[in-house]
């Protein structure tokens, strides 16, 4: 949720800014625009629309080259997506330039202060009162650009990332952090400042992760970080363990579709080390003492979209495997009404970004209350995973699409781990089970493979379905979130009215949705296991058929009973029933991917979307 970079260094300040909002696009693309300082002044530009609108202008009347800049890439919060409303936001002197992440919550009564000291504020956004404020404490904090920050970020109420230039402070960058993603990159003769550490990955792999309410000073030749009294910081350098190339489409037309593929190693890589020689689980990093997770007496899982998929499905394999009560819960809900934790509670938190506000603000409840927080998440060093008692990452790599896909089937993985793990921590009377499991889930990437081999028949029928305006989604046990799952690609990503049902439900209402033609994609659990489930679903493609429905049914190899009812069969290997949304959710990602193509969408950068979603 918005793209944030800085740059002081010895390259054009544009150019290595601009290659930044590239990757970072994918957080906001309401708006983008740039500053850089050149020969003591402050030049910029700023485009409404795509990041591509921007470097027209750009080379339609060029800046003058610099080597100190910021830019930003904007999801608008306040204010529509003009000009007008797009970072940098600079102060009536247009000495000060300013771009911002997050919400400014007391920018109301700042703006009416601001004006009423003469100010003349242009835009509709919170962030424009920063520059103002910046521009009227630069001097008497002796033009010293930090605490002139450090002064502003006193005032602020809200979640904010900040960075700004001074036309008078040639070669510095400052930026301040609260509640918002900020990382610091480190080179050799130039230093970096961006939302993601994708934004620098090509230039260097050395990081920073800031701490809470920090402010960075950057030049060419060091960074000095402090909090906002000017107290020295602390903070964790860290070395990025993948390179620019992961960040690449390399030669696919989208990152989806690349990230879609990479799913078979995303798995492996979030399984790699985890299941020892002796056939069991070490999660050597959830440094909750196996003493705490023995007396847990409750897990709840929270997490928002596709997250909170893995979630639900999470709860089936915990509860299955550890006999715990699990509840789950969207973020966005969950502290607002009260819920009851105390220390035996073990929360997960589930989050690719690892900066989702509601989630975070989820997290930070549950630790209030007592509970133990464990946070499974895909991004090194990010806020959650710093705040939680204990982490499982999940190692997808970068993804850069706005639709999550690899890193719901590495979330997936995680969470069976974490279920597993507690019934093997606690012992339960699965035991036999759960070691057959731990060797049917080091199997899974094959599995997911063999499904990405088989998706032309999948590609050729969405293409078909192009012209439909509804897509419904049924599924059963650990099959219904994966109909939510489906369902959500969709809509995301073809605008298309598409719903999710567990398949039961059906005859309670939206069976009268059912009419002549429509498209009805039924994830059908495994005949072996719960057989009883695998005739009751049978039983649902009949009733939707009956009435007219298009079936489209996505069955293990070897379920023949289904074969009458499908008027299109999608087949998937044999899983565990359990791990079956590690095959049955690959088809249903690369439907949605197609139909959305075939419709002529942007499929990495849906609509009103953004990828962090970083406001409440
Ligand atoms: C959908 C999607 C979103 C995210 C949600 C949570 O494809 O990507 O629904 O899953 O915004 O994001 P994280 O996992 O970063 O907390």
């Amino acid at each position: 949720m918005c793209g944030i970079v800085g740059y002081v260094g010895e390259k054009s300040a544009l150019d290595v800014v601009i290659e930044g909002l590239r990757r970072l696009e994918y957080r906001g693309y309401d708006s983008a625009g740039v500053a850089v300082l050149a020969d003591g002044a402050l030049v910029s530009d700023k485009k409404a629309g795509k990041l591509a609108n921007l470097e027209k202008s750009l080379n339609e009347n060029p800046l003058t080259v610099g080597t100190t800049g910021i830019g930003h890439t904007r999801w608008a919060t306040h204010g529509a997506p003009t000009d007008a409303n797009a970072h940098p936001h600079l102060d009536n002197a247009a000495k000060v330039a300013v771009v911002h992440n997050g919400i400014i919550e007391n920018f109301a009564a700042l703006r009416a202060e601001l004006t009423e000291r003469g100010h003349t504020l242009l835009s509709e956004t919170d962030t424009e009162v920063v520059g103002h404020l910046l521009a009227e404490h630069y001097e008497p904090a002796g033009g010293d650009l930090a605490e002139a920050m450090r002064r502003v970020c006193r005032l602020l109420e809200g979640a904010f990332t900040l960075v700004a230039v001074h036309a008078d402070a040639p070669d510095v960058v400052v930026a301040a952090r609260r509640n918002s993603p900020l990382v610091v990159g480190r080179g050799e003769g130039e230093n970096f400042l961006a939302s993601d550490v994708a934004a620098f990955i090509a230039h260097t792999r050395e990081a920073i992760e800031l701490g809470q309410d920090q402010v960075v000073e950057l030049r060419r030749d060091g960074v000095t970080i402090t909090d906002f009294l000017g107290n020295p910081g602390t903070f964790r350098e860290y070395h990025v363990d993948w390179d620019a190339s992961a960040a690449e489409k390399d030669g696919y037309d989208y990152f989806m579709l690349k990230e879609i593929a990479e799913q078979p190693k995303a798995v492996a890589d979030t399984l790699l080390g985890r299941i020892g020689t002796d056939g069991r689980l070490h999660l050597d990093e959830v440094r909750i003492p196996d003493q705490v997770l023995r007396e847990v007496d409750k897990v709840v899982i929270i997490a928002c979209g596709t997250s909170f998929h893995a979630a639900m499905i999470a709860k089936y394999a915990i509860e299955h495997w550890t006999r715990v009560p699990c509840e789950v819960e969207l973020a966005s809900e969950f502290r607002y009404r009260d819920p009851i934790l105390d220390k035996q509670s073990l929360v997960v938190t589930i989050s690719q970004s690892g900066e989702t506000m509601d989630t975070l603000m989820a997290q930070r409840h549950a630790r209030e209350q007592g509970a133990k927080v464990l946070a499974i998440c895909n991004t090194n060093g990010s806020t959650m995973p710093r705040e939680a008692d204990a982490v499982l990452y999940t190692h997808a790599g970068p993804e850069v699409a706005v639709a999550s896909t690899k890193a719901f089937l590495t979330q997936l993985v995680a969470c069976y781990l974490v279920a597993l793990y507690l019934g093997q921590v606690r012992g339960t009377k699965w035991g036999d089970e759960i070691t057959e499991v731990i060797e049917q889930l080091a199997a899974m990437p094959e599995q997911v493979e063999k499904v990405l081999d088989t998706m032309e028949p999948v590609r050729e029928l969405a293409h078909s379905l192009k012209d439909a305006n509804s897509v419904l989604f049924l599924g059963r046990h650990v099959g219904f979130p994966v109909a939510l799952e489906g369902a959500l690609k969709l809509k995301e990503l073809a605008y298309m009215h598409a719903e999710g049902f567990a398949a039961g439900e059906l005859k309670h209402g939206p069976i009268a949705l059912i009419e002549e033609g429509l498209p009805v994609v039924v994830v059908v659990p495994s005949p072996r296991g719960r057989s009883v489930l695998h005739d009751k679903i049978v039983s649902n493609i009949q009733e939707v058929r009956a009435r007219g429905a298009r079936t489209i049914v996505i069955a293990e190899e070897g379920d023949t009973a289904v074969e009458p009812y499908a008027d299109h069969l999608i087949r998937i290997p044999a899983t565990p029933v359990l791990l079956q949304p590690l095959v049955a959710t690959v088809p249903l990602q690369v439907f949605a991917c197609e139909l959305a193509t075939a419709k002529g969408h942007e499929v990495d950068q849906p609509r009103n979307l953004a990828k962090s979603v970083t406001v409440e």
